[in-house]
This record gives structure tokens, sequence and C-alpha cells, in this order.
């Protein structure tokens, strides 16, 4: 048997013919660039969120900088995020010239140690992008609280947690706004780059929709400094299919977790901590283990293949080298940067998969010659 990451073929299968009268559809009205049904996934992935507003744009990490430019950060600012994140989360910041502010993570989610914002607000301090790492939402009353103790402007990245809830209410509504991608591999991913900011504050969703067309209040007149970053009619038409099938495939995300859960909750692995009052979506299943790397190439010598979310915090990263943060300064992403890997996992993934998977770990653990290979520190 050979596992992949992700199987996007199955899901395709699964809706093909919904997806391709959609294609259809979109060549038969040329509306390629901007239409019915970029305007339709728009009203109707605010409404999935109990928005106001959605801007489609061309990726999450333009949705990110958008939004940025939107709350007028610039130069000389700082924007507080985990260090333990996918650096487009920074990206958006530092291409206003505005400075990234790292947080660590906290132990059990690997979500941002709220503990440890309050520390790092300054008087240049603009904004906290709260990131719902993995699909689980992070501590939004915490964060919310801070922010408005200080003053700044709360972003959700929501990039990896479409339709998850936090309190019974769903990302994307507790900050100002939030910015989600739709990448293919992601829980509601399109056939090519997209993404989108969900917000209820108009005149943002106003912005960000002139930003991403050239600033253009009407054709040929350019209010802002924009540039071209839309969402296509082709990825609406997909996505529009796909929303349907979130909640079913979230949930069946949950119940391969589940099973995961079960199977190796034996083994001295520490599997996903989930908060009691929130709803992970597992864009992600991340483990931790002693000995990742040998058993990434065991399991990958049995075809089965896993990743690692993420390796390198933010900190490490050469591009954020003359930030002059160092080693020692975020002890618990610098430990999870050797320790974690991240498991097969999509809504159509069997029960036998899960099987074979798990079958590898114990072989792995019999067969090695360290009986404590697989354990916790
Ligand atoms: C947490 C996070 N933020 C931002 C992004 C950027 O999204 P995109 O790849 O659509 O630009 C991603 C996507 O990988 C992500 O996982």
């Amino acid at each position: 048997m050979q596992i992949n990451f992700v199987d996007l073929n199955k899901q395709y299968n699964r809706i093909k013919t919904e997806i391709d009268d959609a294609i259809q559809r979109v060549i038969k009205n040329s509306s390629f660039i901007g239409g019915e049904e970029v305007r339709s996934f728009e009203e109707e992935f605010a409404y999935y969120c109990d928005a106001r507003y959605c801007a489609g744009v061309n990726s999450g990490t333009d949705a990110l900088k958008f939004i940025c430019m939107a709350l007028d950060i610039k130069e000389g600012d700082e924007v507080i995020l985990p260090v333990n994140t996918f650096i487009a989360t920074a990206l958006g910041v530092s291409s206003m010239g505005a400075i990234p502010v790292f947080v660590d993570c906290e132990d059990g989610t690997y979500n941002i140690d709220t503990e440890k914002i309050e520390e790092k607000i300054t008087s240049r301090t603009k904004a906290i992008i709260a990131v719902h790492l993995y699909g689980q939402p992070a501590e939004m009353n915490s964060i919310l609280s801070i922010a408005q103790r200080h003053k700044l402007y709360v972003i959700e990245d929501a990039c990896q947690a479409h339709g998850a809830y936090y309190k019974n209410r769903r990302v994307g509504t507790f900050g100002i706004a939030s910015a989600f991608s739709f990448y293919p591999g992601k829980n509601l991913g399109a056939y090519g780059d997209g993404g989108a900011v969900i917000t209820n504050d108009a005149g943002i969703a106003e912005k960000i929709k002139k930003l991403r067309e050239y600033g253009q209040e009407e054709k040929y007149v350019h209010t802002e400094m924009g540039t071209n970053s839309r969402l296509d009619g082709l990825q609406a038409a997909i996505l529009r299919v796909k929303l349907k099938y979130l909640d079913e495939w979230n949930d069946k995300r949950k119940n391969v977790a589940s099973c995961y859960h079960e199977s190796l909750e034996d083994l001295q692995i520490k599997l996903p901590e989930t908060k009691a009052d929130r709803n992970h979506v597992f864009h992600l299943l991340v483990i931790e283990t002693d000995n990742r790397d040998e058993l990434l190439q065991f399991l990958k010598q049995k075809e089965i293949y896993c990743g690692i979310h993420y390796p390198v915090p933010l900190h490490f990263q050469g591009v954020y080298r003359e930030l002059g943060y160092k080693a020692g300064d975020f002890p618990v992403s610098e430990r999870l940067a050797s320790r974690i890997m991240s498991l097969p996992i999509y809504p159509e993934m069997e029960k036998e998969e899960v099987n074979y998977i798990t079958n590898a770990f114990n072989e792995f653990v019999s067969t090695s010659t360290n009986p404590s290979l697989v354990s916790i520190q």
C-alpha cells in the first residue's frame, strides 16, 4: 500500500460530475475573471463564516498583505504573531515595512502562547495575528482581551482552519479581518492558488476589493496603489461545489483523527491536544516523538509519506536573521522543530489506511534496538 500525505484525486473522483459541470459553466460563459461565480462564492463563503463580507483574492499570502494595507500597518509598526507558523503569516507584515514580533507557542496545542504576548507589546505595536494553527482555533478570548486593553487590532490567519469553531462560533469574525487560503491541499482547496478576506467591516472589504484589482474605483479610475490579485472564475466555481461538502469533510477528518488516537494512544507518542471549547478541523495531524527523523525514514520505506510543519521556526529563517533573535529565545518552538511530524490525513482516508500506518508504528517500536525510541521527553 502507498499512502500519500494528501490524496486530492480521491476527492475529485467523488465529486467529479459536479466539478466538471462547474468548469464547463465557466468556460461556456467565458467568466474567467470576476463575474457571477466569484460574486456567488464570496456571498456563500461570507454566509458560511457568518460574516458580512468576503473578498476573494489570489492567495492567503495576499489576503494577509491586503489586511495589513487596509489597516494602514506601515514602516516602523510592530505586529505580534506566533513564531511557530508558516512564513506567510509574517510576510504580509514585512511587505509593509513593518516588523513581525515573534511569540513562542504553547506546549499542548502549539498555538500562540497567550501568556507571552503582553511582554512583547510596545508603543509601536499595531496588531496581533492569531493563527489557528493545524486547524485548531487559537485562544481567542485571551487574545481579544489583551488587544482590547492595549487598543490593538486582531487579525486572524485562518488559512488552515476553514469551518473550525471557537466556543460555538466559526473562526473568521473574531478579529477585524481574517485571511483564508484555498491552496489545493487545504480543507477547502481550489485547483490552483486562491484566498479570501472575511470581515464585518465594510470599509476594509471595499478597500481590499480595490487593492486586488489595480487599486481601481471603477474602470480606469485608480485611487489606491493596488495590484492584480483576484480569485478567478474557475477557482470560484470549483470552491462553490466544494464548500457544500466542507462540514462533512471536516467531520471525516475528525473521525480519521479519532482512529489514529485510538490506535496510537498506547504508544508513548504525544498526540494532538484538542481544547474542549473548540473544534479542531485537523488540516494537519501533528504528533511529537523523540526520534522523528528515524521514524519518518522508516515510514517512507513503507511508502507512507508524512510532513513536518514546521522544521524551522521563523526566527531561524535567513530572511528574518536581521531581527536579531537567537537560539533559546523560543524554547518550545525550537524543541518542536526537531520532534514534530504530520501524519497523512484527508477526509477520504479509509480505516485500513490508518491501520496500515499505525501497524507500521508498532513495527517500528518492536523492531527498534532502542526500546524508548518512540517516547516523549
Ligand atoms: C498559516 C498559513 N498562513 C498563510 C498561508 C498562505 O496561504 P497561500 O499559500 O494561499 O498564500 C498558509 C498556506 O500555506 C498557511 O498555512
